[in-house]
């Protein structure tokens, strides 16, 4: 049998580093609110059964959004970072996802993903036995630093910037997550949970406009990049 696929979008962030008073998934984009533009992008693509958004537990905007009362979109409520948030979505989907169904995990804040690039995930990855996210090979010359002196370059060839969807099986990834956190990890995407535990997760190129709003100069951006399709 084909396994499921699910989705988890972390949602309950603050958006500190955008110094708006309006969490930044909450902030409008080109007419619309970031979340609604993101959750349209997952929405497009058919293989996915469920979206599982995992909200603040104060947040009073979410049932404005007209995803809202999407059929194919349940909520529950989030954690105090990224990884607690992702973890309670999990947790939320037991009753209806079986061990070896997929969860993609995508950022709430990625609003210009390309429903294309999901379809290409799946495909790579359908018939592995763990998973891998959607990646991008570094452009830059990367520098290792500390303070402000550089210690050394890095090879480029051999690092990638991890974006999201990150696709993995749904009891690998709690198992993953949880054993993480309570080690006291820092685990700042769900990759990095999945080789805390051994596994070597895989990388899929993505796209460069999958940009994540993490400060005011990038919506003016992320709407340029979804005029460009429009
Ligand atoms: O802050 P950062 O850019 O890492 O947030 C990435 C995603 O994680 C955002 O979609 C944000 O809403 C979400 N998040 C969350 N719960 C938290 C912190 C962040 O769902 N406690």
């Amino acid at each position: 049998m084909r396994p499921n696929c699910y989705v988890v979008v972390p949602a309950a962030g603050s958006g500190k580093r955008m110094g708006a008073a309006v969490p930044k998934q909450y902030l409008t984009l080109a007419g619309k609110p970031v979340l609604q533009h993101t959750l349209e992008r997952l929405l497009a693509v058919e293989e996915i059964r469920h979206v599982m958004v995992a909200l603040a537990a104060d947040d009073g905007r979410w049932l404005q959004l007209p995803a809202a009362s999407h059929p194919r979109i349940l909520t529950t409520v989030g954690g105090a970072e990224r990884a607690d948030s992702v973890l309670a979505g999990l947790h939320a989907l037991e009753e209806i996802a079986q061990d070896q169904d997929w969860v993609l995990v995508h950022d709430a804040a990625r609003p210009c993903l390309k429903p294309d690039d999901v379809i290409r995930l799946l495909g790579h990855l359908m018939d592995d036995p763990v998973g891998g996210i959607l990646a991008l090979p570094s452009v830059d010359t990367l520098k290792q630093v500390e303070g402000d002196a550089i210690l050394g370059t890095l090879d480029r060839t051999t690092v990638w910037r991890a974006l999201t969807p990150q696709m993995f099986r749904y009891r690998l990834l709690r198992d993953a997550l949880e054993q993480a956190l309570k080690a006291g990890q820092v685990i700042t995407d769900e990759s990095n949970a999945l080789e805390y535990a051994g596994y070597r997760p895989r990388i899929v190129e993505g796209s460069p406009d999958n940009i994540k709003i993490t400060r005011p100069e990038d919506l003016p951006l992320a709407e340029f990049y979804l005029g460009q399709r429009s």
